[in-house]
């Protein structure tokens, strides 16, 4: 038997990916920028097992079948090839937050999965080695195995599934101590998964294109943002990214908003004319991160703890990249 335990933590993108390349390999049609966030994480354990007649999967105490056990055992054989191992797998993950309801739940997931089915394999592999093999799974887990605030570029158009695409830490967790509120709108899980929801999008949505020529413009401003610390212009692109991707969602019929989140965002908006230093971002769900330097901490939160039918609010941070738990045995 051999097993390696990982931690990861989910990610919030500043600069939004939403929209892939055509072809395998899953890469991303847009760069995106994102804060790795503590105060949620998700602990995987991947074991290799002669003893076991088959593959296992088990996400928060439930056996996953279908395209869940598909997607994680698809990331298992990239491994099992690159190792010459051939035995079956075990993978238990468990989430502290509500899985796949757009909490990010995939990127510390896949995130921590790669770790440690890279550990457990023996393989001596650099982080990112390990981004590239979460992003095959999930663009935004490529992601959560960097510390702080974390850049993944676009793929070239036509990029060959071989390419090596791997996230990178453009600034440490201490460069810029921002507090992000995760406001969680729902416990269920969403109906139009991100995959499907970006397939749609450029397939349907008359704004696509907008979307594809403004998401890496955005991109762009908002890392000179975030290396001058320029809040106001930070919260100013990436909100105009969340809603630019979202509208281009929404005119494909894809809508992961519902009632409490556009309540929230108004909440955030009457913040802000009040003088507050705050913004929201909103990822493929119906929950809404909202970001605030710690002067104005006490007064956003009880201001979002005031909106009904909030289930609950998660204090978040920069936080680490995904780590090992357990040496490999
Ligand atoms: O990593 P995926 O395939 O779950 O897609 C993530 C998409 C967003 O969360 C909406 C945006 C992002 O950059 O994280």
């Amino acid at each position: 038997m051999s097993s390696a335990t990982a931690m990861a933590h989910p990610n919030v993108a500043l600069s939004k990916y939403w929209g892939k390349r055509e072809g395998p390999g899953n890469f991303p049609a847009v760069p995106s920028l994102s804060v790795t966030l503590d105060g949620l994480s998700t602990q995987a354990k991947v074991t290799f097992d002669e003893g076991l007649p088959e593959d296992v999967v088990v996400i928060n105490g439930q056996v996953a079948t279908g395209l869940v056990r598909e997607r994680v055992l698809r990331l298992i054989d990239r491994v099992r090839r690159s190792a010459a191992e051939d035995r079956r797998v075990e993978v238990v993950s468990h989430n502290d937050f509500p899985t796949a309801s757009g909490l990010a739940s995939s990127a510390s997931g896949f995130a921590s999965i790669a770790l440690a089915a890279a550990s457990a394999a023996k393989l001596d592999w650099s982080a990112s080695v390990v981004s590239d093999l979460a992003r095959r799974s999930s663009g935004s887990a490529a992601r959560s195995v960097f510390d702080g605030y974390v850049e993944l570029e676009a793929a070239p158009a036509g990029a060959e599934e071989e390419l090596v695409l791997a996230a990178r830490s453009v600034a440490p967790v201490d460069h810029w101590p921002l507090v992000v509120f995760v406001c969680v709108t729902t416990d269920r899980p969403k109906a139009v998964d991100s995959t499907t929801g970006m397939l749609e999008t450029i397939r349907r949505s008359p704004y696509a294109a907008g979307w594809l020529e403004e998401a890496p413009r955005l991109h762009s401003r908002l890392m000179s943002a975030l290396v001058a610390r320029d809040f106001a212009a930070t919260g100013e692109l990436a909100e105009a990214s969340f809603l630019a991707m979202h509208a281009s969602a929404i005119a494909a019929g894809v809508l992961y908003w519902n009632g409490i989140t556009l309540e929230l965002l108004g909440v955030v908006r009457n913040l802000r004319a009040g003088g507050a230093e705050v913004f929201a971002s909103v990822d493929a769900g119906p929950h809404v991160k909202v970001f605030v330097l710690e002067s104005d901490r006490e007064k956003v939160r009880s201001a979002l703890d005031s909106v009904s039918g909030l289930i609950r609010v998660i204090e978040a941070r920069p936080g680490r990249g995904a780590m090992l738990l357990s040496e490999p045995r």
